[in-house]
Order: structure tokens, then sequence, then C-alpha cells
């Protein structure tokens, strides 16, 4: 079975959120198998070339879109030992070689994302032509890649080579749509009734080619169960397209995503100060005290509850409702560390309680992989407040750290964590998403945290758990067979 995988995110190469981890894991849990796949990916200027290996190849392509004729080139890296595992980058200096993921230094996304994205998707297209290497599947990711099946529907002449290839799209974020005003429809070079009112393409008078891709793929699926419910009945988590995910509900799944257990072991951690496992949880303590070192808060808070938050610092994430709850929390005599980078207006608000709680409140608002596995073996209790969540990996992550997860009960957070019940569980779930029932759940983990006894055997349980990528890739696997085979 031969795969194409694209992604505008693949880690180790660019990742701004869980898309980077799942297109950077799964191809490795599905190459596994024995399946071929090859992942396309464009090659942004903060790729490090030479750390990651990668290699530049001969083979040069080009994609018209409007009047324009992009040139590209293509470098590649090749899992050593396993060739039916390959990442092809897109080499373009003016779409991606000058440029980062989506947005510039001062975070502003850049204006020609629709071209850029678009040529992402056309480009994956040009590189099995050039490489004369015919997929019996695309698989295709949010909403950058979303055009795929709608060129493979729409434009069939041009695209023969793929007469019998399938697609799947997998919906990371159902909010983020890639709308653009009808004013760019030129770019696509698609038949003008697609662009029509209550056509694919057309959303309340303007481009929404996610709503096209939902309607062309021949399958969609979202990263947890409870979300592809979630979306197909919610008008609020589907953001708007309940009805079109309804309409084709036959297509639609739900697989949970998985941990690449290769990055994220306290057994391995190589950023950690002292590597620990479910035998040695004592070491953890040293990377509290490493932590609380590093941060510069208070060694009093040693042994007192001290709660850890990675997350992109936007509205999804329940930064609202942690900034209405930020002065009870800190009224229960815990420290909290944040680690988070995003809207501009949260960072303001959350500089304000910093100086508040200088000594135990640390707020950092870089981008730090290595901070960010320091605080998953340090602290106790992992805040996860999202409004919605479609899977989250960071709350698996925290159950393999020993790190307790204190999450609002909606989507992948739903289908992970289990609300202690003083035997079973592992971790605390709040129903209502407001600040009231996050101050009350973050007050039951203290509470527990204080009875030594119970608290290992929640931590315990989370460390027990396995949401390692094979079982994920299991899932994919059986439903590229399915698609194949229809
Ligand atoms: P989302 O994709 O919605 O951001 P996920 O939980 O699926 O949420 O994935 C987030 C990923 O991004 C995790 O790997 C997390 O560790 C990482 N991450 C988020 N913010 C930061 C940050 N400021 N520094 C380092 N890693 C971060
Ligand atoms: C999205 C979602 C997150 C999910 C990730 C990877 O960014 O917000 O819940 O884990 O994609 O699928």
């Amino acid at each position: 079975m031969k795969i194409l995988f694209v992604s505008a995110e693949v880690y180790p190469y660019s990742k701004v959120g869980g898309l980077g981890d799942v297109a950077g894991a799964l191809p490795g849990a599905l190459a596994k198998t024995g399946i071929e796949i090859v992942v396309v990916t464009p090659a942004y200027g903060t790729i490090d070339r030479q750390s990651h290996n990668l290699e530049s190849s001969p083979y040069r392509f080009s994609v018209q879109i409007e009047n324009e004729t992009v040139d590209c080139g293509i470098s590649r890296w090749i899992s050593p030992g396993h060739s039916n595992h390959r990442v092809y980058f897109i080499e373009n200096e003016q779409y991606f070689g000058s440029r980062r993921i989506y947005e510039n230094k001062s975070g502003k996304p850049y204006e020609d994302n629709d071209k850029r994205f678009l040529l992402l998707s056309r480009a994956s297209l040009e590189i099995c032509s050039v490489l004369k290497w015919t997929p019996d599947l695309i698989h295709c990711h949010d909403n950058h890649t979303a055009l795929i099946p709608v060129y493979l529907k729409n434009q069939s002449s041009d695209y023969s080579q793929f007469l019998n290839t399938k697609t799947l799209l997998t919906l990371h974020n159902i909010a983020y749509q890639g709308i653009v005003s009808m004013e760019h429809r030129g770019i696509y070079n698609l038949p003008d009734e697609l662009f029509n009112p209550t056509a694919p393409l057309e959303w309340y008078g303007k481009i929404n080619p996610l709503k096209a891709g939902i309607i062309f793929a021949d399958a969609v699926s979202t990263v947890s169960p409870t979300h592809a419910k979630e979306i197909m009945t919610d008008e609020v988590l589907s953001a708007g397209l309940k009805s079109v995910i309804y309409e084709n509900q036959q297509h639609v799944f739900g697989i949970l995503n998985g941990v690449d257990y290769s990055e994220w072991n306290p057994a391995t951690d190589i950023f950690i100060s002292k590597q620990y496992s479910s035998g040695s949880l004592g070491d953890k303590r040293i990377n509290k005290v490493a932590l609380l070192d590093e941060t510069g808060l208070d060694n009093g808070l040693l042994d007192k509850p001290l709660i850890g938050m990675v997350s992109r610092l936007v509205e999804q994430k329940g930064i609202p409702v942690l900034l209405e709850a930020l002065d009870r929390i800190m009224a229960q005599d815990v420290g909290l560390i944040i680690l988070g980078s995003g809207d501009e207006s949260y960072q303001q608000e959350l500089r304000k309680f910093a100086k508040l709680y200088a000594k135990r409140l640390k707020i950092d608002f870089s981008y730090n992989d290595p901070l960010s596995h320091k605080i998953m073996a340090g602290c106790d209790i992992f805040l996860m407040p999202s409004r919605y969540e479609p899977c989250g990996i960071t709350q698996m992550v925290s159950l393999k750290y020993g790190t307790v997860p204190v999450v609002h009960k909606t989507g992948g957070l739903a289908d992970t964590i289990l609300d202690w019940d003083g035997k079973r569980g592992n971790g605390f779930l709040f129903g209502d998403y407001s600040a009231d029932y996050l101050v009350k759940s973050i007050s039951q983990a203290i509470s527990i945290y204080y009875k030594k006894k119970e608290w290992q055997q929640i931590i315990l349980n989370g460390m027990k758990a396995d949401f390692s990528w094979k079982q994920s890739a299991g899932q994919y696997l059986a439903l590229y067979k399915q698609l194949i085979k229809e």
C-alpha cells in the first residue's frame, strides 16, 4: 500500500502544535507496518537542513498559480534503514524558504497564506508526478491541504494519474478553515460553479477550503471519538460546519492521537535533570527542585502542589477562564508555571498576575521544547482547561510523567482522562466550562495531593496508560484499507 501524507507541520522540522507531533510520529508508526509512506511538507527557512540530514535532489517542477509560474525544487530525508518512509520538502524561496510556518516574527499571519498552502497542496501532487509514484490514498491534514480532494474530484483530466487514488482528510482543528475573501478565487483555477452561493467552496460570501475538502474527501476523520460526535452534533464545537459534517456522517471517523514515547518518556528524556520511572518516583522530586531553581520560584513550593501548563495562548485553550480563576487558584497556596506563546492580549493580562505573585507564578512566553519537558517532569499537576480539544497530546504526555492532569471534560480530554473516584482514575475532570468549576476541580486535586497514598495511586494509574502510536496507526491502516477497497 502506498500512502501520500501531506502536512503543513512535521516534527522535528516544523511544529507549532499537535499537528506537527502527529505528522512527525504517525508516518513512522505506519511505516513499521510495512506500508510505503511519503510525507510532503514545505522547506521553511527555519529548518536546519544540516542537523536534520536533508539531501537535495535534482528533481524540479512548477505549479501555475494564476499568472505566475512557481518553480520548485525537492529536498528529501529517507528514514535510515526504512526506505519505505521518506519525507519530501518543497523548496521555494519566495513562499517557504524565506519564511516561517504561518506567521512572521512578530506573530502576524502572512497575507498570502492561501497561496502558500495552495502551493503545498498542488506541489504534493506534482511531486508524485515527477517521481512517477502513484499513491493508493492521500492523507490530508487540516485546511492547508483540504483542497487536494477538491482538485482530484473536479480536475480529474489534469490529475488522471490519481484516478484510483482515495483521499482522507483529518481535521485536527475544525475552527481553522482557511477562509479568504471571494476576491481571491482567481488563484485556485477551479470551476466557477464551485464558488457559487451554497456551492462547496462558498461560505457566507467567502471561500472556505476546509468545507470543500470535507465534501470532496472520500472520508473525513478527527482526532478523537468524542470530538467526532461533537462536530456532528454541536454547532459551536464544529465552528459552524455541523451540517456539512452531518451530511457526510457515514464517512466521518474519530481516531485518537498517540504519544511518541521515544520523545516523551521520563525514563529516557534527555532534557530533564533526573530520569525516572514508576519504580523510582522519588527521583521526580529532583526534577521539581531543578524546575523551581530554573524558574526562580520559591523553594518553599517543594512540598506544595506545583501546577504546570504548556499551551498555545489562544481562546481554545481556556485562557479566558484561567484568567478569571487565577486569583482563586493562587489563593490555594500553590505554585504555577505557564509556558505558552500566542495572543498578545493574554500575555499582557498574564504579565500582571506574574508581578503580583512573583515568587509562586512563572510565565514564559517563548516556544521552548526543553522547558516543556522539564515542566512535565517537575510539576505535580498538569492543567488543561481547554474550551474544546479535538484530542490534545500534552495531557497524555503528562500521564506518562506522573503529573496528574486537571482538564475540562471535552473532546479527546474526555477520552483519555478518567476522573479519580477514590480507587480508579488518572486525573480530574470538570464538566462545566467555567472559572468556578475549574477552581473546584483544582481544589479537589490539591486536597488529594496531600493524601500521599491516594496521590501515588493516581500517578501510577496514569503512568500505566499506553497511548503509543502503534494502536492509532493500526486504526488508520484499517481505515486506509477500507477506503482503498471501496
Ligand atoms: P494543539 O495542537 O492544539 O496546540 P496539542 O496538545 O495537541 O495542542 O499539542 C501541543 C504541542 O505543542 C505539544 O507537543 C506541546 O508540548 C507543544 N507546545 C505548545 N506550546 C509550546 C511552547 N510554548 N513551547 C514548547 N512546546 C509547546
Ligand atoms: C489540534 C488540536 C489538538 C490535537 C492536535 C493534533 O491542534 O487542537 O487537540 O491534539 O491538533 O491532532
